[in-house]
């Protein structure tokens, strides 16, 4: 709702729900957190969107299963790369985009972050292509929050053959050399992006990480209703200015829908200084 003196845009700025994502190896526990975080935001009284990638629209679990098949691991690293992309911008319209434009918080297993690793680091990609094609995929819709969850690669493997039971993946099926790489390259990524991405302790039991989990959450994120929250800035016009070169569509979207009341994010701010 905007008050005196507010643009609409800025009421609309500060009613957009919360982007987080959850990174790690396989087996890290990304998808048990992102399950019991969505409980946790639910609890009070907000609508979570538990998604994930490669998938999370019809689309895009399409692609998913060509990716995770193999079928596009012999055209290369910049070919997966690109059918990732292909998926995160269907992924991206139709349920991430409309849910954050409605207020709804958005708790995704995988993202960005997983290609920038995966495709990135591992597949030996220039990461000015990288960074490119996050630029024209994700565009301003950076997460607000990135959870990386780190667990040592053999024990992530351990649990995720455990969980399994059948043959792995495309990328489970790789070296244990190949995730631990992994492991490093996300606890880079956290060392360089301390603004966006906290690290917590995945070999802590499940309990234990959860509750890592919401207290990053609350510190980071102020939830709508938890006190004096901060004015929205002037990152308004930066991203008129990115949604105009990346996302052309991406003002259309926001004009449209109800949206809840919820707070301003810090994060959000120092987020858009990181900017590529
Ligand atoms: N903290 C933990 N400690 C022990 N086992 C765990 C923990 N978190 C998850 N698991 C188990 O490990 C397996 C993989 O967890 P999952 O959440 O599917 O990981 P991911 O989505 O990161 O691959 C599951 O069987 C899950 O029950
Ligand atoms: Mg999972």
């Amino acid at each position: 709702m905007a008050t005196r003196g507010e643009t609409g845009e800025q009421a609309a700025a500060a009613d957009r729900g919360r982007f987080i994502t959850l990174e790690g190896g396989e087996g890290a526990g990304k998808s048990t957190q992102a399950q019991r975080l969505a409980g946790h935001l639910r609890e009070r009284g907000l609508e979570a969107l538990v998604t994930r990638e490669p998938g999370g629209s019809p689309k895009a679990e399409a692609i998913r299963e060509l990716i995770l098949s193999g079928v596009v691991a012999p055209l290369g690293a910049a070919a997966e790369a690109l059918m990732f992309s292909a998926a995160r911008i269907d992924h991206l319209d139709a349920a991430i985009r409309p849910a954050l434009a409605r207020g709804a918080w958005v708790v995704c297993d995988r993202f960005a972050d997983s290609t920038r690793a995966y495709q990135g680091a591992l597949g030996n990609l220039d990461p000015r292509f990288i960074r490119e094609l996050e630029r024209v995929t994700v565009g301003p819709d950076r997460p607000d929050l990135t959870v990386m969850i780190d667990v040592p690669a053999a024990t992530g493997l351990a649990r995720a053959a455990q969980r399994r039971g059948g043959a792995p993946d495309r990328f489970e099926a790789e070296g244990l050399a190949f995730h631990e790489a992994l492991r490093r390259t996300f606890l880079d990524i956290a060392a360089d992006e301390p603004a966006r991405c906290v690290v917590v302790n995945g070999e802590a039991s499940p309990d234990e990480v959860e509750r890592q989990i919401w207290a990053a959450v609350q510190e980071r994120l102020p939830l709508p209703g938890s006190g004096p929250q901060p004015k929205p800035v002037v990152r308004d016009a930066q991203r008129r200015k990115e949604q105009g070169a990346a996302h052309p569509k991406g003002d259309e979207r926001r004009k449209s829908g109800d949206r809840r009341k919820s707070a301003s994010s810090p994060a959000r701010a120092s987020r858009e200084k990181s900017a590529p």
